[in-house]
């Protein structure tokens, strides 16, 4: 089959799903094709931190209803080194800026949810397999979807199909530039049937490695602990994990609560990103441009971001046929891309164990993490980083 729509988007994550919402609220028609299943793409776990600028924005789309009435505005977040604790205050150093806990998973289920309702269904198990005629007026993704082969002619097309995704091979090599960094250490994450056992967000240093309680709603709790890389779900049964947290998150007269754990991830850690972010009428938004480890909560933030950015300029193209919003995409994402990368590796060269360090650069991150709870204007730079503030006037410098 062959079919048209203004603009045709490659992948049903938050990403993919928001940029459809904002355009039809505009009155500009979209086709979204997502490879997995609906119920695959509503049980996937991500990470749950909004900053301020992605709740407006799933509120501009008219996607926050659930996440007014469900989410958990935090005003500060806990750093603990070796079991003491240290808060940074966001709202106070930020001028009165916060963070939202509320899951990724809930945010795609919300967005789906109102595409539904509104009629305009995504094309789930519709595997995009090519992108044609980039450099045309009528690009076209050819894709296949219960076992048929068709093609969508578009005015623009937008890649926002993640990491795995194909969008980004199809920008000509010559013209890319890739950078990359591998973490020697991974994630193990849990959902755990038990109420948090802390109001605010603990990031914990611990000489046996990292630890992070957060938190999905009053009655479930979220926890990471440091692992290898070569760790399988295998080498943690639930009693190792709890002993683990327990030592790392563990502060005078303070418990952690233990409960049934719901479900078990292992997560590589990686800084990626691919430059430029568009070509020709192919632009990339969120995770299918750039990856980040999650210590600094900054994935989802940034692909809602992107796609802000990409939906105001495709709206001004729409209005009145300027190009130039479209034309800087690249260049005003990559200055917020930079910032976010920087903090997301400061927050994880930080608070991570990494046994390969000289005892030198050991001492170094120790002091790092003194300065940051000593010093005003070093709590006052995580705090504009963390709340999404930074990355905001970094992207601004450009518009
Ligand atoms: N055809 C159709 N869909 C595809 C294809 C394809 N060839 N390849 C990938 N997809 C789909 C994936 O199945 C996935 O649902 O694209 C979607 C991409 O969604 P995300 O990975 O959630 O990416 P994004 O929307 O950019 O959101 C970034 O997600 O991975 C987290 O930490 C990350 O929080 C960040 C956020
Ligand atoms: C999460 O709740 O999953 C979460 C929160 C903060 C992070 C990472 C993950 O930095």
């Amino acid at each position: 089959m062959n079919h048209h729509t203004q603009v045709g988007i490659i992948g049903a994550g938050p990403a993919g799903l928001l940029l459809a919402q904002l355009l039809y609220q505009q009155g500009i028609e979209s086709v979204v094709l997502e490879s997995r299943s609906r119920e695959r793409v509503e049980s996937r776990q991500r990470a749950g931190l909004l900053e301020q600028g992605t709740v407006d924005r799933l509120r501009q789309a008219g996607a926050a209803d659930r996440l007014d009435r469900e989410g958990l505005v935090h005003e500060g977040v806990i750093l603990s080194y070796n079991g003491q604790r240290h808060r940074i205050n966001l709202t106070e150093l930020t001028g009165g800026s916060c963070v939202t806990i509320y899951a990724q998973t809930e945010v795609v289920k919300d967005l789906i949810r109102l595409r539904v309702e509104t009629g305009n269904p995504v094309l789930f198990e519709a595997q995009a397999t090519a992108i044609k005629a980039i450099t045309s007026s009528t690009p076209m993704i050819q894709y296949t979807h219960n076992g048929e082969e068709h093609f969508l002619t578009c005015d623009f097309l937008a890649g926002c199909d993640g990491f795995h995704g194909i969008s980004r091979q199809f920008i000509p090599e010559s013209l890319t530039t890739v950078y990359d960094k591998v973490y020697p250490y991974s994630w193990l994450g849990i959902l755990a049937n038990v109420p948090p056992s802390t109001h605010e967000l603990i990031y914990a240093y611990h000489d046996r490695g990292f630890a992070l309680h957060s938190m999905r709603s009053p009655e479930i709790s979220r926890l990471y602990v440091q692992c290898d890389v070569t760790d399988t779900l295998a080498d943690w049964p639930d009693e190792r994990i709890w002993a683990e947290l327990q030592i790392r998150l563990g502060t005078t007269g303070w418990t952690l609560q233990e409960g049934p754990v719901l479900e078990k991830t292992i997560t590589p850690m990686r800084s990626f990103v691919s430059e430029p972010m568009q070509y020709g009428r192919l632009f990339l938004a969120g995770d299918s441009a750039h990856i980040v480890p999650p210590t600094g909560a900054k994935g989802l933030n940034m692909a809602v971001a992107d796609t802000g950015q990409l939906f105001d300029a495709l709206v001004r193209w729409y209005q009145d046929g300027s190009t130039t919003d479209l034309d800087n995409y690249t260049a005003c994402c990559m200055r917020r891309v930079w910032r976010v990368q920087e903090f997301s590796n400061f927050m994880t060269e930080m608070l991570h164990h990494n046994r390969d360090k000289s005892s030198f650069d050991q001492h170094l991150q120790e002091s790092r993490f003194n300065q940051l709870i000593t010093s005003r204007a070093a709590s006052t730079l995580l705090a504009e980083n963390y709340v999404g503030m930074a990355a905001k006037r970094a992207s601004e410098v450009l518009s």
